[in-house]
């Protein structure tokens, strides 16, 4: 026989779920369709917002997201057959819920020819209807087409087409398809972009920019000068056509932070701000922190959180606060050369964050693990597996401060029984929303402290003018945050039409605001590529603003005050740098390795 194309089906044949559980096992059979909320969003008639609330997914982190791993033989004879010029096609039934999951391993569109999602033909998956589509798309005659499933079921109905069917998903349907083909082992194999998280397609030159920004490990330490380009070609960028916006400028970030139509949440499909691809739902029964939802339920819980963190607690904390600092900088200062963001930002960050909640000595060696893993989750395009981690940890810190309830002393405490006076407020809201302070008020630290410290290495001058001046350290830790912002970029959804700068915003988009870039932003900052600790002007967008401002901002900033004057009172003339690796991210930017000198 003579085959030109071939059609693959994507479970267990290329990607198959791996120690998760896939959706069918809980939505019924695939041959069984129904208007089961599940069936129609894979029909395409409803979309994930419509159909998650109506899901009764089982709880727990063996839930979405689901693991997928890549059947690397199989991936190889794709790649040989693509070299070897075959026209290919690959059947999905994940378009919407698990496409992130598992499209993020690999660069699929470089391979196959045509991609064929079951709500693309309104049916679900296994449906003769999707070979047929997948027949026409490639063009190819039933009689040379090979069809490439592990179902026999779905093979029998796809024979009728008129295709020779290979059953799939081992070693012998891989002996099949060489034997038909003729392409062997040795086969040479079309060379395909990196793996990973997908990168957009690149359009134009501010797609250019975006994409180095965001992607190139060469820009991580200074993407600047590529965020001024795009803030003056494209001070709204829509990425390669998606409806995501990127927001370069200071006043429109500012306004999109503070204006209510840009929200959290809407009815919308939230859409990953790189991939654009659905965001898969988090697990059922997960309660959502502040930063995640809307008024009117943000209001009260933030409220509650308030309570925690009124300048007034802050400012009570300075005196412990330095004499931590004092502690830690002092043992850290005592060798040599040292990596600072092993010896004094991570350990610094650690103590305060758990003094603070409340979390006995003994539990906190698993802490800093469960801490990192769980930070990851604010990344976008991220692998399965990594986001599966982050999931798992999270509610690994859920349960574990569930069961802490209020059995310490410290702010876990003080807030439940804020919450139990308000009324409005449940345990789980405070248990969520201290959970988040671990991932969001750790790592952020973590890196501010360790981003002051370098920037004080590269700037002997500014340095020395605290060392002369100590009283500007507070002012200083602000600066740092402006100039190389820990959290580079967040974002909103247009809950309806808006309007940003004269740009039409329609409902449903995204609008990422850049806050690294606007805090570059010479319209608000004159001569903005100048660290200067002495800077007056109007506050940076490093902690957000409107009602999502971040809670956590004062202690950050007086952690990184307290490093800076410990370091002062220890003498400390000179800062020498010899080791700066960042950190390879896109939100959270900071130092992997950080190796300076004291003296
Ligand atoms: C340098 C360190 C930090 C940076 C750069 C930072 C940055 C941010 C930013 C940009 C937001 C706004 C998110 C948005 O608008 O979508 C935010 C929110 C938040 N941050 Fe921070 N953060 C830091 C440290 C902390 C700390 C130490 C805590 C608490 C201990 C904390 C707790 C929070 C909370 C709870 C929110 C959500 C507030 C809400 O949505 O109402 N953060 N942070």
């Amino acid at each position: 026989m003579t085959v030109t194309a071939i059609i693959f089906d994507v479970g267990g044949v290329l990607a198959h779920p791996g120690a998760g559980q896939f959706p069918e096992t809980f939505f019924g059979g695939q041959d069984k369709d129904s208007d089961h909320p599940w069936h129609r969003l894979e029909r395409g008639e409803l979309t994930m917002a419509q159909a998650m609330p109506l899901l009764d997914m089982p709880p727990g982190p063996a839930r979405p997201p689901r693991p997928y791993t890549l059947d690397e033989e199989y991936l190889e004879l794709a790649e040989q057959l693509a070299h070897a010029g075959f026209k290919l096609a690959l059947c999905t039934n994940t378009p919407r819920e698990a496409a992130p999951l598992w499209q993020a391993l690999y660069p699929w569109a470089e391979v196959f020819d045509v991609i064929v999602r079951s709500c693309d033909v309104g049916a679900r998956k296994p449906d003769v209807r999707m070979v047929g589509a997948a027949l026409e798309k490639l063009g190819s005659p039933p009689a040379e087409t090979l069809f490439v499933d592990d179902l026999p079921a779905n093979r029998e109905s796809a024979g009728t087409l008129g295709v020779t069917t290979v059953a799939g998903g081992g070693p012998d349907g891989i002996a099949r398809i060489r034997e038909l083909t003729g392409v062997g082992p040795d086969a040479p194999r079309k060379a395909v972009g990196p793996r990973g998280p997908r990168r957009p397609p690149v359009r134009d030159h501010g797609d250019r920019l975006l994409v180095d920004v965001l992607f190139e490990p060469e820009h991580m330490a200074d993407p600047y000068p590529l965020l001024h380009e795009l803030r003056e070609t494209a001070p709204l960028h829509q990425l390669a056509g998606n409806p995501i916006w990127y927001a370069t400028r200071y006043e429109d970030c500012r306004q999109v932070l503070r204006q209510p139509g840009f929200v959290k949440v809407t009815e919308y499909l939230a859409l990953d701000f790189v991939t654009a691809e659905p965001v898969p739902p988090p697990p059922s029964g997960m309660v959502l922190p502040l930063a995640f939802i809307d008024p009117p339920e943000h209001t009260p819980v933030r409220r509650v959180m308030n309570s925690g963190f009124t300048r007034r607690r802050m400012d009570g904390l300075r005196p412990w606060l330095q004499g931590l600092a004092t502690k830690i900088v002092g043992t850290a200062l005592s060798g040599g050369p040292v990596d600072v963001v092993e010896a004094i930002s991570y350990p610094l960050a650690m103590q305060v964050i758990c003094d603070i909640v409340g979390v006995p000595e003994a539990d906190r060696h698993d802490f800093r693990t469960l801490m990192r893993d769980a930070s990851v989750i604010f990344e976008p395009g991220l692998p399965p597996q990594r986001t599966f981690e982050a999931v798992t940890a999270i509610l690994e810190m859920t349960e574990y401060f569930t069961e802490l309830g209020d059995a310490q002393d410290g702010l876990l405490r003080d807030l439940l029984h804020e919450a139990r006076a308000a009324g409005d407020v449940s345990d789980d809201d405070v248990i969520a929303n201290i959970t988040f302070l671990f991932f969001a008020g750790f790592e952020t630290v973590a890196h501010l402290i360790s981003t002051t410290m370098f920037l004080m290495s590269t700037h002997p001058e500014q340095y020395a003018l605290l060392a002369a001046s100590p009283e500007l350290a507070a002012q200083a830790a602000q600066e740092v945050s402006r100039f190389h912002s820990p959290v580079q970029t967040n974002s909103r959804i247009a809950s309806h039409d808006l309007e940003l700068a004269g740009t039409p915003i329609p409902a449903g988009n995204v609008v990422v605001t850049m806050l690294g870039a606007a805090n570059r932003d010479p319209a608000a900052f004159p001569d903005p590529d100048r660290f200067d600790i002495a800077r007056n002007g109007p506050p940076a967008l490093a902690f957000g603003g409107g009602i999502h401002y971040c809670l956590g901002a004062r202690l950050a900033l007086l952690e990184a005050t307290a490093v800076l004057e410990s370091i002062v009172e220890a003498g400390i003339r000179e800062i020498a740098q010899s080791q700066a690796d960042w950190k390879h991210a896109i939100v959270l930017r900071g130092f992997e390795k950080l190796v300076l000198t004291f003296s």
